[in-house]
């Protein structure tokens, strides 16, 4: 196996090279249901190591592989018989000369671990040609991605050729091509019976930081089931979740989603995003006896650019009652000229200028024919007193309401996504709405907590607090805006206005 790079966990190398070791090919085996196969068929099989596991497990099974590396196609030949080939060129279904009669069939392995456009980059041609393939439905809609995973392609290509007979396929993929797979399946309404994904430690396994799963799909009659068990390792006996297509749509928690899908509507407020910059060192100030830079010197403008900054780590913690950093906004709206701070404010301007370099140095083309300090994620709802904000990095939803700092409205960095509030009885109830069960269940159905950024602001946008409010018991959804807002003269109203928005 070839050493990923620290940046780039995937393999720099035109076949994704990850071998499964053979614990763990045994592992993943014995996962599989105790069927008597007769047909067993790994699609790029390298050393052979789950031919191995299959042989120990199903000796009488016929095991065929398929391996475009001859050294690593003879080392396989040990545990079956091995065609030396790409598998872009063969129907994996049609093509192959079985010596068994037809009878349970397994698909098993690994597929290559590299994306198109890392293949791209390397000028490789091992990669499927679209003229070989047109007969596999949706395969163009990937394929006409410029940077689909080459495994996706593979499980589309085999679930294609696979389907018109009764066939497990089961492969070690990233969650994310699982993911998609399955809507694949849904989307294409294939005859899937079953399906299940159990969390491989990747890093442990293939030194790879990616997060990996043993991906098993049932195709054959009966009826048809877009659901997966997810089970959170691969010894465990118990599925922890179940994902799946449901209403055509991919949630990441069916019962979840069962329980809230009523409250996935449109929000009545518009979700905000935090200020982007791109050049903390010069727009954000810590307080140490007044702002200074992170060098420790005092910065000296006019205070009404000035703002207390809370990060993302801040609100997913808690840390809110003391402001320790500041943010510089130069502007009340993207498009205003920051040339006429040179009248308007000129301590600003001076140190602006003084710093000029990381500023004008901003690599974004979105800076590009904009005003010289501008930054984005500006506008009226960033001067709102009260807000209710919530990290899109965290992998727990946790919403605060923050109030102004000595009349100083909060302002958060852009991995912050925010609802801004004039009324604070207002943002108390949009918070108890937010922290209920109704939109904890339907952000637990939306989010998928290995993504990057889990919590974004189109899911926020989707949680109805109008229909939660309607379906929220008057009393306890009062007592929970009380807890965060003692001032309880205005919270009925603002409870009404949440129940009948227009
Ligand atoms: C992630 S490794 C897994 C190997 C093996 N399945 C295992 O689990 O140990 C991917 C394998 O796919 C092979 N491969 C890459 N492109 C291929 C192609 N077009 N046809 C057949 N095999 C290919 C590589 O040489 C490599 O052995």
């Amino acid at each position: 196996m070839s050493a990923p790079l620290p940046e780039a966990p995937m393999p720099n190398n035109e076949f994704g090279d990850f071998q499964t070791p053979i614990e763990l090919a045994r592992a993943l085996v014995s996962t599989l249901p105790r069927t008597a196969w007769t047909r067993v068929l790994e699609p790029t099989c390298g050393v052979g190591n789950f031919l191995s596991a299959i042989g120990e497990r199903h000796p009488d099974a016929e095991r065929v592989g398929i391996e475009v590396q001859p050294e690593y196609a003879a080392a396989a030949s040990a545990f079956g018989r091995v065609i030396t080939a790409s598998i872009f060129d063969f129907d994996l279904a049609r093509d192959i000369a079985w010596t068994s009669a037809t009878g349970p069939t397994l698909v098993v392995g690994n597929p290559p671990w590299v994306t198109n456009s890392q293949l791209s980059v390397l000028g490789s041609s091992n990669r499927p040609a679209r003229a070989n393939t047109e007969n596999a439905r949706g395969i163009d809609a990937i394929t006409g991605s410029s940077n689909f995973d080459i495994a996706e392609f593979i499980w589309i290509k085999l679930l294609a050729e696979f389907s018109d007979r009764p066939v497990t396929i089961a492969m070690i993929c990233k969650t994310q091509v699982a993911r998609n797979v399955l809507l694949h399946c849904a989307r294409q309404q294939l005859p899937v019976t079953g399906s299940s994904l159990r969390m491989i430690d990747a890093k442990k396994w293939f030194d790879a930081g990616v997060d990996a799963c043993w991906f098993t799909v049932e195709l054959g009659p009966g009826k048809t089931d877009y659901t997966a068990a997810t089970y959170p390792s691969i010894v465990a006996s118990q599925p922890d979740n179940r994902i799946g297509v449901i209403d055509g749509q991919l949630v990441a928690n069916v019962d979840a989603y069962q329980r809230s899908k009523q409250f996935d509507g449109i929000s009545s407020l518009m979700w905000r995003q935090g200020i982007k910059h791109d050049a903390s060192a010069v727009m954000e100030l810590t307080e140490n006896d007044g702002p200074r830079t992170k060098l420790g010197a005092s910065v000296d403008v006019e205070s009404e650019f000035l703002f207390p900054l809370f990060k993302c780590t801040d609100v997913y913690r808690g840390k809110l009652t003391e402001v320790s950093r500041w943010m510089i906004v130069p502007q009340s709206h993207t498009g205003d000229d920051t040339a006429q701070l040179a009248d308007s404010a000129p301590k600003l301007w001076k140190y602006l200028t003084d710093n000029a370099g990381a500023l004008d140095g901003r690599k974004s083309s979105i800076y590009r024919n904009r005003a010289r300090f501008c930054i984005f994620g500006v506008g009226p709802y960033t001067f709102a007193p009260y807000k209710i904000a919530i990290s899109g990095f965290h992998k727990v939803p946790q919403f605060r309401m923050i109030g102004p700092y000595d009349g100083r409205p909060a302002v958060f960095d852009d991995a912050t996504y925010l609802l801004p509030f004039e009324d604070p009885a207002a943002c108390a109830v949009a918070h108890a709405l937010l922290t209920g069960q109704e939109a904890t269940d339907l952000i637990a159905a939306l989010a998928f907590w290995d993504s990057k950024r889990p919590v974004t602001k189109k899911l926020l946008q989707r949680i109805d607090l109008s229909a939660i409010a309607r379906a929220t018991d008057r009393r306890a959804l009062r007592d929970r805006a009380r807890a965060v807002h003692q001032d309880s003269s205005s919270i009925d109203q603002a409870i009404d206005n949440f129940t009948d928005p227009t």
